[in-house]
This record gives C-alpha cells, sequence and structure tokens, in this order.
C-alpha cells in the first residue's frame, strides 16, 4: 500500500519511478521559461518554400527570422535529412533552442507510392494497409519528417467530392478499421522511434459530407447523425492515440469547424478526453472571414483558440492576433499554455529535444530511396487493391503467349499519373514508376508482341488518333483498354459534376468495340466513375484506381493471372449523378421501393433504377465462391451474450483466391430509424480450389449501439436481421431476438 503512496505522490509532482521527470513537467518547466510570444510561436505553422499544397502567401525571408526568433513552432513541406537540419539549424539559434516539428502530407506512400486511399481501402486488407503505412513511416522518418497529415477518416457518400481518393469510402465501420490500422502503421513502436511519425486525423470532422460533393463547402446534418456516422472514426482514432487532430475547412451547421467548440472542446478535448493537439487546416483559421464567421483576423484568431484549434496551418493570424488578445484580456493565457503544452508535449516525445536532428541522417535517407523491398511490397499491394467488375466468358486472365495484344488508352505509357494525386516525394523522378506498358511488356512472352496507341488525350475533344488506334486494334488478338479521369482530376479541390471518363475516351472504346476484337477494360481513378455503356457492353473490365509506383507490374501480374484479384468496392457506384448521395446503408423510408420496376407511389425515381451499378462491398474474382450452411449460435439471446454467426465460403471455380466474406446487421425496429444494412465485420480469407472455410463472427451488444435523438449511445431489445454475404446486395439472411 505504502509503494502505491509513494508512487501516487511521485506521479503527482511529476517525477517518474526512476528520479527523471516526466514530460508533463518538462513542459511546464519550459512553458515557465518562455514569453507570451514565444508560446505563440509553438503555435504557428508556415509552409516550406519550394511547392506549397495550398494557397501559399510566401515572405521566405521573413519566415527564417521568425525562425530563428522562436516564434515558429513547425514547418509543412520541408523535407530531406539536408533541409530539415538546415532549418532545425535556424531554430537552434533561438533563445530557448526549441527544435520545430516536420510535417508532410504522406498520404499514400513517400518515395514508394501505393495504391491511392480509395483503392487501398478496396483490398479490404488491414494488414497490408498497416504494412503500407509502416513503409511509409519508415521512408518519411527517414527524410527528416516527423508527422504526417494522415489518415484522412472523413466518411463521404458523394463521389462527386475529388477527395473521396484520399478516404476509405462511404462506410463507418470499414473507415474506422482502416484508420486504425494506419495509425498503427505510421506510429509504429510509439512516438520516439526512428522509423516512427505521428498521425493526424483529419478532418475534423464531416468535410466530406461537403453539400453537392463540392470541396470545402458547408455541412449541414442533425447532431445525431454527426455522431454516428461521421464522428465515429474520428473518437476511435483518439482512442487509439493519434498524435494529431486537423480540423477541416467546411461550416458544420453553421460554425466553422475550426471554431467549433461543440466537436473541439465539448467532445474531443472534453468527453474524449484527448490529449494531442489540433492543427488547423491550411489557412482555415483566416477563412472564418469569408466565411462570415469573423470580421477580420482578431476576431479570427479569438474563435479558433476558443474553438480549440492549437495550431495556426499558414493562416498567419495566431502570431499576429494572439498575444494581444491575451494581454487585452480577451483571451486567457491558460488557453494559450494548453495549446502550446500539448505541442511541446509532443516534441517531447518525439526526442526532438535530446536531439533536435535525429530523424535528419542522409545514411537512413538513402537506405530508404528506392529501396527494393518497399517497392516489392507496393506491386503485391497494387494487385490486392483492383477491384474486377465483370468478366464475361472468363476472358481474363490473359493467356502469356497471346500472339498480339494491343493496349490502347492515354494511361498507357504515364508514369507520374500511376502515382495519383498526392506523390509529393516524387516530382521530377518519373522514371522509376513502372508504366502499364512495361508492366505488361515484361510479363508477355518474348514470342509475343505488345503494339500501343494512345488514341486519344485524357480530357480534350481531339479525336485525331482514333484511326490509328482502331488500325492497332484491327491487327491485335486482344485489345487492353486504359481509360479513366485524369490523376489530377480526383484529390482536393478536384469536385467534378460530371464523373464520366473525361473527354472522348468513351467515343474512343466505342469505336475500338466495333472492331469486333475481345476487350478488357481497365479503367483508372481516384473516385467511382460512370461508365454505363462500357459496364453494358465491355466483357472484361478491371477498377484499377491508381496504384502507385508499382502500377504496371501489379496490374500484369492480374491480367496474366499471377494474382487472382480479390478487391471489393468501398462505396457505391452510381447510375447516375442523379443517385448522389447514394449508399448502401439508407434507410428504409415509409414507403421502400421493392424493386427497380416498382415505381407507383414509393420512394423511387420515375426514370432511373434506385440501385446502385455496382453495390458498395461488390467485387468478383476468377474463381467462384459458394456460401452455405449459415448458422447462428441462438436465435434468441438475452443481455451481454455474444452471438455467434459462421457460414461456410467453397472455393468452386478453377483458382486459388481471396474472398471478404461481410457480415451486417439490420435493427428492425428503433426509436430513430435504422439503416436498412449495416457492416459489422468482415473477413479476409484465402481459399484454395475446391477447399471450403468455415467463417466465424462473433456480436455483442456494444455492436448493436446507435445514437438516439438525445445523443445517448446504446442499444435495443428486438428483432435484427444477421446478414452474411459476399456484397452488400447479395446476403443471406436470418432473423434473432435480441432482449435486455
Ligand atoms: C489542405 C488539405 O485539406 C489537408 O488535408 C492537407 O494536409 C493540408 N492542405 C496540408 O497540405
Amino acid at each position: 500500500m505504502k509503494k502505491v503512496y509513494f508512487l501516487l505522490t511521485i506521479a503527482a509532482l511529476g517525477i517518474n519511478v526512476h528520479g527523471q521527470k516526466t514530460v508533463d513537467q518538462k513542459v511546464a518547466e519550459l512553458l515557465s521559461k518562455m514569453t507570451l510570444e514565444e508560446k505563440v510561436g509553438q503555435m504557428v505553422q508556415y509552409s516550406g518554400f519550394e511547392y506549397a499544397t495550398g494557397p501559399q502567401q510566401s515572405n521566405s525571408a521573413a519566415v527564417l527570422e521568425e525562425i530563428k526568433k522562436g516564434k515558429v513552432g513547425s514547418m509543412l513541406n520541408v523535407a530531406g535529412a539536408d533541409e530539415t537540419r538546415a532549418f532545425q539549424k535556424l531554430a537552434q539559434q533561438s533563445r530557448l533552442k526549441i527544435p520545430l516539428l516536420f510535417g508532410q502530407d504522406v498520404i499514400h506512400g513517400y518515395r514508394t507510392t501505393f495504391p491511392v486511399n480509395l483503392g487501398q481501402a478496396a483490398s479490404w486488407d488491414l494488414a497490408m494497409i498497416e504494412k503500407s503505412e509502416r513503409i511509409a513511416a519508415t521512408e518519411a522518418s527517414a527524410y527528416g519528417i516527423h508527422w504526417t497529415f494522415a489518415p484522412m477518416v472523413d466518411i463521404a457518400r458523394d463521389p462527386r467530392w475529388g477527395r473521396v481518393m484520399e478516404g476509405s469510402g462511404e462506410d463507418t465501420y470499414l473507415g474506422t478499421q482502416i484508420g486504425l490500422a494506419r495509425i498503427k502503421g505510421f506510429q509504429g513502436k510509439g512516438l520516439g522511434s526512428l522509423d516512427a511519425v505521428m498521425a493526424c486525423a483529419k478532418h475534423f470532422a464531416a468535410y466530406g459530407a461537403a453539400v453537392g460533393g463540392r470541396d470545402y463547402n458547408s455541412v449541414d446534418m442533425s447532431l445525431r447523425q454527426l455522431n454516428e456516422t461521421y464522428l465515429s472514426p474520428f473518437k476511435a482514432a483518439a482512442e487509439a492515440g493519434v498524435a494529431t487532430f486537423m480540423n477541416s475547412f467546411n461550416d458544420i451547421n453553421g460554425i466553422p469547424a475550426t471554431a467549433n467548440q461543440y466537436i473541439q472542446r465539448a467532445l474531443l478535448k472534453g468527453k474524449w478526453n484527448y490529449k494531442g493537439f489540433v492543427v488547423s487546416d491550411w489557412g482555415s483559421i483566416g477563412e472564418m472571414i469569408p466565411h462570415g464567421y469573423s470580421k477580420d483576423a482578431n476576431e479570427a484568431a479569438e474563435k479558433a483558440i476558443l474553438g480549440g484549434s492549437d495550431m495556426d496551418m499558414e493562416s498567419r493570424v495566431y502570431m499576429a492576433e494572439l498575444p494581444k488578445l491575451v494581454k487585452e484580456g480577451k483571451i486567457d493565457v491558460r488557453l494559450v499554455d494548453d495549446a502550446a503544452g500539448r505541442i511541446l508535449t509532443k516534441k517531447f516525445e518525439m526526442g526532438l529535444f535530446d536531439d533536435p536532428y535525429r530523424f535528419s541522417n542522409e545514411k537512413r535517407q538513402k537506405e530508404q530511396t528506392d529501396n527494393p523491398e518497399n517497392r516489392k511490397f507496393g506491386r503485391e499491394f497494387g494487385s490486392k487493391s483492383i477491384v474486377l467488375l465483370k468478366n464475361k466468358g472468363n476472358i481474363l486472365p490473359l493467356s502469356k503467349s497471346v500472339k498480339t495484344v494491343a493496349l490502347i488508352g492515354p494511361f498507357g505509357k504515364e508514369t507520374v499519373a500511376n502515382h495519383g494525386f498526392w506523390s509529393i516525394a516524387f516530382k521530377d523522378d518519373n522514371q522509376r514508376i513502372i508504366s502499364q506498358f512495361d508492366g505488361i511488356k515484361n510479363q508477355l512472352d518474348k514470342n509475343s508482341t505488345l503494339l500501343y496507341a494512345k488514341g486519344c488525350n485524357v480530357d480534350d475533344q481531339d479525336k485525331s488518333m482514333f484511326a490509328e488506334a482502331v488500325e492497332t486494334a484491327k491487327k491485335a488478338d486482344v485489345v487492353i483498354m486504359t481509360l479513366g479521369e485524369g490523376h489530377d482530376m480526383s484529390g482536393e479541390a478536384k469536385s467534378r459534376s460530371n464523373i464520366g471518363f473525361s473527354g472522348v475516351q468513351e467515343d474512343l472504346l466505342k469505336e475500338i468495340a466495333k472492331t469486333g476484337k475481345p476487350v478488357v477494360l481497365m479503367i483508372n481513378a481516384g473516385r467511382p466513375l460512370i461508365f454505363n455503356w462500357a459496364a453494358d457492353n465491355i466483357p472484361a473490365i478491371t477498377y484499377n484506381w491508381w496504384l502507385g509506383t508499382e502500377a504496371g507490374n501489379s496490374i500484369a501480374d492480374v491480367l496474366f493471372g499471377a494474382v487472382n484479384p480479390g478487391g471489393k468496392l468501398p462505396m457505391s457506384f452510381p447510375r447516375t449523378e442523379g443517385q448522389i448521395p447514394i449508399y448502401y446503408n439508407h434507410y428504409n423510408t415509409g414507403r421502400p421501393a421493392k424493386n427497380n420496376t416498382d415505381r407507383n407511389y414509393v420512394s423511387a425515381y420515375i426514370d432511373l433504377d434506385n440501385d446502385p451499378k455496382f453495390p458498395f462491398g461488390y467485387g468478383l474474382s476468377y474463381t467462384d465462391f459458394k456460401y452455405s450452411d449459415m448458422s447462428l449460435s441462438s436465435a434468441n439471446l438475452k443481455g451481454n451474450q455474444t452471438l455467434n454467426i459462421s457460414v461456410t465460403v467453397s472455393n468452386t471455380g478453377k483458382y486459388d483466391g481471396e474472398e471478404v466474406v461481410q457480415l451486417y446487421i439490420r435493427d428492425l425496429f428503433g426509436k430513430v430509424v435504422r439503416p436498412v444494412k449495416e457492416l459489422k465485420g468482415f473477413r479476409k480469407v484465402f481459399i484454395k480450389k475446391g477447399e471450403s472455410r468455415k467463417i466465424d463472427f462473433n456480436l455483442t451488444p456494444e455492436d448493436l449501439k446507435f445514437f438516439d435523438d438525445d445523443l445517448n449511445y446504446d442499444w435495443e431489445s428486438g428483432e435484427f436481421d444477421m446478414m452474411v454475404g459476399t456484397n452488400s446486395q447479395d446476403v443471406q439472411t436470418k432473423r434473432i431476438n435480441w432482449i435486455k
């Protein structure tokens, strides 16, 4: 007992059992030596000068001087052992020598790029996703980076929004699991390890629900919906120890997220007891002026700190306004202490006070540049992200000895495009990316011929290359078309109102199809596209997203069958833009349409089916999977029991393969209406041809909880449907009764 009291006493003093000071005590001591300006300085972040990821207001000479005066806490877009060291040296000239934090958007890989995030989500492979972030963290930290602005855990139900490529799609459960895997991957063995970077859950919050899918647009929704669908992945991230949060550009129900006391103070730092810090998004504090929420920079700074924003990314208002606000008594200095303290805590945890240059190491940087092991993983990950949408007549996989193959389309010989949107570390380093042409060429037999024709540009009306493409197709035994949208047509500020293939690509496809040659279509995109004609007329279609450094090899592995595709869609694919927003976990309404032909006084369009072209969770394989023997441990449960749901999945086709077995539930009646389906579990399993596997899921009442109208999070007694299947539409159902 005495020992416990002793431990409690020294913990209260901020000293650990070994007599060393705790981080809290070190922070408190440091804060006590800092001037107000120095404290606010910690809350300031500028972008480096070589490139910007937002509308930069550069005054580089002044920024360098500020660093020397201890008036800058962090830089983003400063990377590389040499550059980070040079900046850190300036910080070491400041009075208290407080090191800088270097942040960067390490979004889908760093030196080795991986599939865009939505493509990664299509793998439904949490272990691979975690490993990809482990690699990204190892590479980025070797380049002197301490902190990535990832994962983006915004749920998004609108494919017009360009940033769907950076998230995990429309589902809260899947998005949460993937977010957690990413955080684990980034933060590795914990902050302070040389190969760990601080992760950042962004964008807090509801950025993915922008009205009309237009980036930066407003969000208006019930707090119930906000908590249940959009905030859950953030809460899970906070509980998992994500080092930082970034808030979002949008307003939520009229209050910009950046100054939103409900989400940042009441929830994040209050109820969730989050101890990390919150960085604003680029310029989002200053943007409260055009939002019409702050009349000037002074008021923006005041509202942002009251709202819980700890660090000002490139608004440049904290340093200009906060010291004044404190001196005038409008802001309590304890709020500044709290914000600066949270930031300093991370610097201590990262070991930067022991050695500010510990991440700036040329030797490690060299080892992590073009690392063959990482590339090998990237190749595998790329192939696991591909979703097979159609394979009529089993055209795929192709034989390597097809005599003549034609690759046609604007992306065939592209290199950089394969990176997708966020390829920060790669700007002028194209050669190391495997083009689709090279990947296919490398795997075709020596005696076979690979022809190529571009056919058209990505996004214009020029059809002058069509004739050559048609002639090329005529010479081939099989044609591989590579179409989609430009790699820079999804991402930040890349909303599209029309999400078909850009330019004249669909016309090109129609011309090629007229040749009568067998056509395999590969679609490159950062979002779900609409391609009804292709879906109805082209026999084989793979959805390739953007696959990263090893794209060409990953693609060829799938085309020629070295890898049997097993990806599943993480978003519903609409038939037309008119169906958007479209998501599988909608409510039933009072007048549900029973099928696509039933349009009489029901919730339907008179000119369009309700269901998507391809549903959430959909994806084929070269083999066939059969589901049988779904069984429940009990149909009547009570209290805190566990329900076991099992199903047998048999591989009845000709290839070994992976299947994502999905579990959905429906709560039939509630005090608020519940979705027609909710994903509650999934298992990605490898099953050899001719073999079967029994798959088990266990559910507890925790999995039945939801937010009611008063924001209580609980479950209710009643009937529930348990559904197991290969996608959100194709399921087997059994009903249970579960009482409290
Ligand atoms: C703005 C983006 O919204 C955010 O996600 C990103 O991290 C910052 N710019 C920094 O580049």
